[in-house]
């Protein structure tokens, strides 16, 4: 049990958040954006991809620390069933961080129109499947949904934050600083 979370895993924790909410904004807009506009489409879906594929380096990333140096004891004044409701909820964030971008990738590999994804606009990331039209509607709405689900989750987890918060526990704080 690690005695508090550490810089790297704060700061991970927060640009996690903040790149979730920039990739979940960016996919409305780009799917949004007309086709007359298809330079700042193909811009907006590269920049969306390669955000997507951080969001899945950094939670990877995360897991691994996770392992090595496990992560702090729960508050104790939390009730044995606010401790299962947090656990349960931070497997499925975890889970979740993993499952989008893995959906948005096979999405992005089996798009009939058959657009390269390029990591940071210049990286070319090679699918493992080809275009597959039956494959792709299905995947669009499963990768939309499953980041729709994200999001909430991600938002209840952080009113839960927030009102421990306002109880005067400490939670907020040691992810905050430490
Ligand atoms: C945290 C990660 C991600 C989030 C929150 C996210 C969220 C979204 C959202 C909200 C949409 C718009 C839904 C729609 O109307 O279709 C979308 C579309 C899309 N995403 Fe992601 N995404 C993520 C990662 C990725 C990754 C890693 C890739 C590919 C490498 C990707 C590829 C796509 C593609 C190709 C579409 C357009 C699908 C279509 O043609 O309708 N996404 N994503
Ligand atoms: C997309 C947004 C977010 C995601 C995906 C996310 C994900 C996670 C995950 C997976 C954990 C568990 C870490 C672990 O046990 O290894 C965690 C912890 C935590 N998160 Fe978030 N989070 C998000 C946003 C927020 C926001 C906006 C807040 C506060 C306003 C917040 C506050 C916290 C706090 C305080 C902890 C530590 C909980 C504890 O010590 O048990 N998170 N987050």
């Amino acid at each position: 049990m690690a005695d508090g979370w550490s810089r790297a895993q704060r700061r991970l924790h927060w640009t996690t958040a903040w790149l979730v909410a920039a990739g979940f904004a960016l996919g409305w807009i780009m799917v949004a954006v007309p086709l007359r506009d298809l330079l700042t489409k193909f811009l907006l879906f590269q920049l969306h991809k390669t955000i997507g594929l951080i969001v899945l380096a950094f939670a990877l990333w995360r897991l691994a620390m996770r392992a090595r140096r496990g992560r702090p004891a729960t508050d104790a004044d939390l009730t044995g069933r606010e401790r299962r409701a947090a656990a349960a909820g931070h497997a499925a964030l975890y889970a979740l961080l993993l499952i989008v971008p893995a959906l948005g990738y096979l999405t992005a590999s089996t798009a009939p129109a058959g657009v390269p994804t390029l990591f940071l606009g210049v990286i070319p990331i090679p699918g493992i499947v080809g275009p597959n039209p039956a494959w792709y509607a299905v995947l669009r709405v499963v990768h939309r949904w499953a980041a729709v689900a994200l999001v909430a989750l991600a938002a209840g987890h952080a009113l839960a934050a927030l009102r421990h918060h306002r109880r005067g526990r400490a939670v907020l704080l040691r992810m905050w600083r430490g």
